[in-house]
């Protein structure tokens, strides 16, 4: 928890400067090492922070024994890589993106619709109902199990110009997760989508490749994304949120007292982390403010538009999705 309230009062609100290569812990000889992947900011970002908690957790508790070595920032692989990476047993531990898992079912798309979920707490209510929990086992045959979901939050839009109303995003190219819904989204706006790894948005923001793109603030402010747009719009439009995947042989091959006291340190990290995500994403908006980027608020009339014009994406994908999925998660907003 410290290093949340670290977070917090902002100091550590800074991109990290770890070397390309290096992991965050040093294990020990003897330790059966846990790689833990991903590829956001380890500081100020709700997935870096608890993903190196639960590292110390775990090897505090299992001093001599296990070591889980968390790689922020791409350093070991892509989120493009990492599914394939795990079910290999290249790495045993990952949490992507939720728009990440379309190539292994096709049910996952639901979290990508844009206007579905009206905030984070209506995301955990489905993620924490019988048909968002049965989905974390979804890939199993696949060899991937789920065991946590973790919290991000809601996507904001940015381009090189004022977006205001939908049709500024016309003609535009936009980076996006590799997910057909995000294409649909992009296409429904007349805008071209273009499919990158998250490692490579910030370069292509400055080259030209595209001039625009979605995510969190938290990940807007520490990847600096911010800094190579004219202004980001406050459109709320969708989610970003995270699956924790392990492999299914390597877990499973645990000695059950071990995955058992493993699993229950994810289980508290997930329940206490989850908790802060939205400060750390408030706290990014700010700091983007304070660091001169421009931060856009829709007015009722134009957020209306890009409703009308982006909720009809979710026809294309209802059949796959299934129509009783999206009943449950709009279900989930009306408490
Ligand atoms: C992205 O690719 O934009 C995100 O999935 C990155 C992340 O893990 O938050």
């Amino acid at each position: 928890m410290r290093a949340i309230f670290t977070a917090l009062l902002g100091a550590a609100l800074i991109v990290p400067s770890l070397s390309a290569s290096a992991a965050q812990t040093a294990c020990d000889e003897g330790e059966q090492k846990i790689r833990f992947s991903h590829v956001v900011a380890d500081k100020g970002h709700p997935k870096g922070e608890a993903a190196a908690e639960f590292a110390a957790r775990v090897n505090a508790t299992f001093e001599g024994r296990y070591c889980v070595e968390v790689y922020p920032s791409s350093t070991l692989f892509s989120d493009d890589d990492v599914l394939d990476a795990l079910v290999a047993g290249d790495v045993e531990m990952a949490a992507p993106s939720l728009s990440k898992f379309e190539t292994y079912t096709l049910a996952f798309r639901i979290f990508d619709l844009p206007f579905l979920f009206e905030d984070i707490a209506a995301v955990e209510r489905f993620q924490t109902s019988p048909a968002g929990e049965a989905m974390k086992s979804s890939m199993r045959d696949r060899g991937i199990l789920g065991l946590a979901y973790w919290h991000n939050g809601m996507k904001q839009m940015s381009a090189n110009r004022p977006l205001k109303a939908p049709e500024d995003a016309a003609g535009l190219k936009f980076r996006i997760q590799s997910s057909d819904v995000l294409d649909a989204q992009f296409r429904a706006l007349g805008a071209e989508p273009v499919k990158l790894a998250f490692k490579d948005v910030y370069d292509a923001l400055g080259d030209g490749r595209v001039q625009g793109q979605e995510n969190t603030w938290t990940n807007i402010y520490t990847k600096k994304f911010y800094t190579r747009q004219d202004g980001v719009t406050e459109t709320n439009h969708g989610i970003i949120d995270y699956l924790v995947i392990v492999s299914r042989d390597w877990w499973e091959g645990l000695p059950a007292a071990d995955r058992a006291g493993i699993g229950q340190i994810l289980v508290e990290v997930s329940h206490e982390y989850n908790r802060f995500s939205f400060e750390l994403n408030e706290l990014a908006k700010m700091r983007i403010l304070e660091n001169g980027g421009a931060v856009r608020r829709l007015t009722k009339g134009n957020r209306e538009k890009w409703v009308d014009v982006l909720t009809p994406v979710w026809r294309q994908f209802e059949n796959e999705i299934g129509a009783s999925l999206i009943e449950a998660a709009l279900a989930s907003n009306r408490r």
